[in-house]
């Protein structure tokens, strides 16, 4: 595992933004595995700068997203089909149809996960998977106690997941109860991962993930099995593991 110490939020997102272009240069056709959240924004913004300069074409890239809320629609401006639309996708060249995220409205809860690994083998698999971590350890919509073996699935939000998450909605009550989440699986047959985490409330699932023992109950300590991952996080994210690193 790599870990990369970013002095704060721009620098991490620039450093993030890298590996993807790289990613996207090396492979134009690659399949990239996609986060929502409050990490990956400055990233998707430098993204968008330099897809504007004339740096990077997306036109030939798949993308497959993590997670979705279940029961939101598309436009409802706090789902994550919504999110990356807004935030990535339409600035970039990107063809929509190539672009994959749960579909939070399909009643068949069983339809919707068994759809979405269809896509995933379908395209080949994931080449570069990006991933935030929740303050509880959790990656994609994975809580803690997710058996490692799942792939796509449908999950009971943890109760800190949804107040964490309701900064986004208008009451609390709002939050969605369920998810649908790319599984542990999944996510670990990737060939390469990229997590970004900032800020000083990751710290403690930082150290949890990367340097404590390797449990369900901190879903992120999976990637620790991972042969090509990549942390890049802030200093404030990272102060709890320096000593180990330096
Ligand atoms: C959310 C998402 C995750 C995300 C995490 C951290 O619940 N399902 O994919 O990585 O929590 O979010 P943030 O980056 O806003 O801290």
């Amino acid at each position: 595992m790599k870990i990369v110490v970013a002095e704060d939020y721009n620098q991490m997102s620039r450093m993030a933004a890298n590996l993807i272009s790289a990613q996207v240069i090396m492979k134009p056709n690659c399949v990239l595995g996609l986060a929502t959240g409050s990490t990956p924004i400055g990233m998707y913004n430098q993204l968008i700068e330099w897809y504007k300069k004339g740096d990077i074409d997306f036109s030939q890239v798949t993308s497959i997203n993590l997670d979705e809320y279940r029961g939101l629609a598309p436009d409802n401006d706090q789902s994550y089909r919504y999110f990356m639309d807004t935030h990535f996708f339409n600035h970039i060249n990107i063809d929509k149809k190539r672009t994959h995220v749960p579909d939070g409205l399909e009643p068949d809860a069983n339809k919707v996960c068994r759809d979405y690994n269809k896509i995933i083998t379908d395209c080949g698999g994931i080449d570069l998977q990006l991933l935030g971590i929740g303050i509880n350890g959790h990656i994609g919509f994975n809580e803690p106690g997710t058996a490692f073996e799942k792939e796509t699935h449908v999950v009971d939000l943890a109760e800190s997941t949804i107040r964490a998450n309701s900064r986004f909605f208008a009451s609390l009550d709002e939050v969605p109860k369920q998810a649908y989440t790319m599984g542990i699986k999944t996510i670990m047959q990737a060939k390469k991962i990229l997590v970004v985490a900032n800020g000083k409330e990751k710290a403690q699932a930082i150290k949890d993930a990367f340097f404590g023992p390797i449990l369900p109950k901190v879903p992120g300590s999976v990637l620790q099995l991972h042969n090509d991952v990549t942390l890049i996080g802030d200093k404030e994210a990272l102060s709890l593991i320096l000593d180990e690193i330096e």
